[in-house]
């Protein structure tokens, strides 16, 4: 979603801007621009649709500046437009704004105050630099001012991560926060602003973080934050990035995805090594345990794959924490939330740390006075901040849009948790359970997989390039796989993919199954095993052509991929390795933009 860089005082500004937005392009956008001035008077605004290199190509070797702004947009109000891209700039040119996130009441303010303004685009962030020229220019008043009034204006509800430059000003960067992430990084003789760490890291690696209703004024050489209530803010301390820059570089890989595949069985290492110690005992703080423990019922929040990840959760929790578990989707919770039990602790999934439907349900969680643990994959991110505690997936940053390794990280930390909140009340399910082992065995399991990766390239040759539909079928926990598998081929493949309850299909999907449809049954559970087996029968009377993911010990001769053999709770961790691939192959053999698919956004900070 829409990303936002900036830089305070240095004389490489468009290099770092324009490489800073090349390292947001996986966060999804449509356009981009920026903004540079320099000390000498000189400014520029160059702003194109499509891909970062369109921009890079017409901001050319020649344009200079000290300081600027720039940003990716992902649309939402008005068109994909050179236009309707950021920094919008007032109407004699004096200031220019980035912004992400939604401004409620725009129309009401242009109405308002800017009836003789003249627009060039149609969107809600021009209303906003506009209005900061209208109280400069109308009611004499300097720029922070003016956009200090202008930002009192806006509705309670809106949202947004402000960029704001007046020419007079050439080094300045006015910001505001409300709702959008947005940091301060601390550089070298210069200053710089980023929306995502990552953008910037070639720069800094120390940042400090933003509340909600800060107002920031960055300099070269200083960094002025202000709170809600105009207080300045004197200790506020800098978070160190523990990542390498050369970490977001997809190496000798063809596709972020690939990589991101491949390092699953890496990353199940790594979580086994941060969080069971040696004689294979979770380590996890004793406080978040007690709070846990003290709850009656847990309730996990979390949107797209993270959601998968929860549904596999629930498992986990209810056998070895023996604490009764709903798992919801974030945007519906947030307005349709349901009666909940005398005790609820929240449980926050998110590979970003910074869903902007998850943390809304957060803040009306806290208002409420409940506790809650988010799991993501990011350190000091909004949703991390803002909950009680924190565990951190440590499965390094996740750059391709559809998400992979945060999902199998995740689960394998719900397992650990699940585990320790189990071992510390004996539960039989839980001291029995050699988490470190299985987790050895999965690690070589999902390394097998990967190794075999050329089976999943000719299945999608052979029937899905051309499919017009597929469909994913399981019971229980194969189930909630199978939504993560058709989530996965239909985010990049483009192919309308679903994931059922195979004993549903029965009662309505099955009037879909034509000759040729890829129905995929995915079998790892003993108890369920043969049902889904007559489930795949059904589709198979009725023309379909059925593919089977089967652990080993169910599996019979026929069946296409078989998956090594773990504890029934943690099949998932390996029978969503064929799918992620098949997933891939299918939007590589048809050519489509693995990494990048349409429409979609990496973190997405709008509800
Ligand atoms: C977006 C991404 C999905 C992701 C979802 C939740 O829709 O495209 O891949 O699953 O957001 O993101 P989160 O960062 O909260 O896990």
């Amino acid at each position: 979603m829409c990303g936002i860089v900036g830089v305070a005082g240095n004389k490489d500004a468009v290099n770092i801007l324009i490489n800073g937005l090349q390292k947001l392009e996986y966060r999804g956008y449509d356009s981009a621009g920026i903004y540079v001035s320099d000390k000498d008077g000189q400014d520029h605004l160059i702003k194109r649709t499509g891909a970062i290199a369109n921009l890079k190509n017409a901001v050319g070797d020649d344009i200079r500046g000290t300081s600027g702004i720039g940003h990716t947009r992902w649309a939402t109000h008005g068109g994909v437009t050179v236009e309707n891209a950021h920094p919008h700039f007032s109407q004699d040119n004096r200031f220019y704004l980035v912004h992400n996130g939604v401004i409620e009441n725009y129309e009401e303010l242009k109405a308002k105050y800017l009836s003789d303004f003249t627009f060039t685009s149609q969107t809600d962030t021009e209303v906003v630099v506009q209005l900061v020229d209208y109280f400069a220019t109308k009611e004499n008043m300097n720029a922070k001012d003016a956009f200090l009034k202008t930002l009192s204006l806006l509705d309670s509800g809106s949202s947004y991560a402000f960029q704001l430059m007046d020419r007079e000003e050439p080094d300045t960067i006015y910001v505001a926060k409300n709702k959008s992430p947005l940091l301060i990084g601390i550089g070298k003789d210069c200053n710089v602003v980023c929306s995502d760490s990552l953008a910037m890291l070639n720069v800094t690696h120390d940042f400090l973080e933003l509340d909600d209703g800060d107002f920031v004024t960055v300099r070269p050489d200083s960094i002025e934050i202000q709170d809600k209530n105009g207080n300045l803010v004197e200790n506020r301390k800098p978070f160190h990035v523990d990542i390498d820059a050369s970490d977001t570089d997809k190496g000798t890989y063809p596709y972020y995805m690939l990589k991101e595949i491949d390092e699953q069985p890496n990353v199940m290492r790594k979580l086994s090594a941060e969080y069971l110690n040696a004689d294979g005992i979770p380590e996890i703080e004793p406080e978040l345990l007690k709070s846990i423990k003290q709850a009656d019922r847990l309730y996990i929040v979390a949107a797209g794959t993270s959601y998968h990840a929860g549904l596999v959760g629930k498992n986990l929790f209810e056998t070895m924490a023996q604490i009764p578990t709903e798992v919801h989707v974030a945007s519906e919770f947030a307005y349709n939330m349901p009666l909940l039990s005398k005790n609820p602790f929240f449980i926050f999934l998110s590979q970003s740390g910074e869903t902007a439907d998850s943390r809304e349900v957060l803040v009306n969680i806290n208002k409420a006075g409940y506790k809650s643990l988010t799991i993501t994959n990011v350190a000091n991110s909004t949703l991390s901040r803002e909950s009680n505690y924190t565990l951190l997936l440590h499965a390094g940053p996740e750059i391709s849009v559809a998400s992979t390794k945060a999902y199998t990280a995740q689960i394998a930390v719900e397992a650990i948790l699940a585990k320790a909140l189990g071992e510390a009340d004996q539960i039989k399910e839980a001291t029995e359970f050699n988490l470190k082992q299985q987790l050895g065995l999965v690690a070589t399991g999902m390394q097998t997989i990967v190794d075999e990766k050329e089976v999943l390239n000719k299945l999608s040759k052979d029937y899905f390039v051309d499919a017009n539909k597929a469909f994913y079928i399981g019971r229980g926990i194969d189930y909630f796989v199978s939504l993560e598998s058709a989530l996965k081929l239909k985010e990049i493949s483009y192919i309308h993919a679903e994931g059922f309850a195979s004993g549903e299909l029965k009662h309505g999907t099955i009037a879909l199954i034509e000759n040729g449809t890829p129905v995929i049954g995915i079998i790892t559970q003993s108890n369920t095993a043969g049902l889904t087996r007559s489930n795949l029968e059904e589709t198979i009377a009725r023309g379909s052509k059925a593919i089977t993911i089967v652990t080993k010990s169910l599996s019979k001769d026929g069946d296409d991929i078989i998956v090594p053999d773990v504890n029934s709770m943690l099949t998932p961790l390996l029978s969503v390795i064929p799918a992620q691939l098949l997933a891939y192959y299918t939007s590589l053999n048809k050519g489509l933009d693995v990494d990048h698919p349409r429409n979609l956004a990496k973190s997405v900070t709008v509800q």
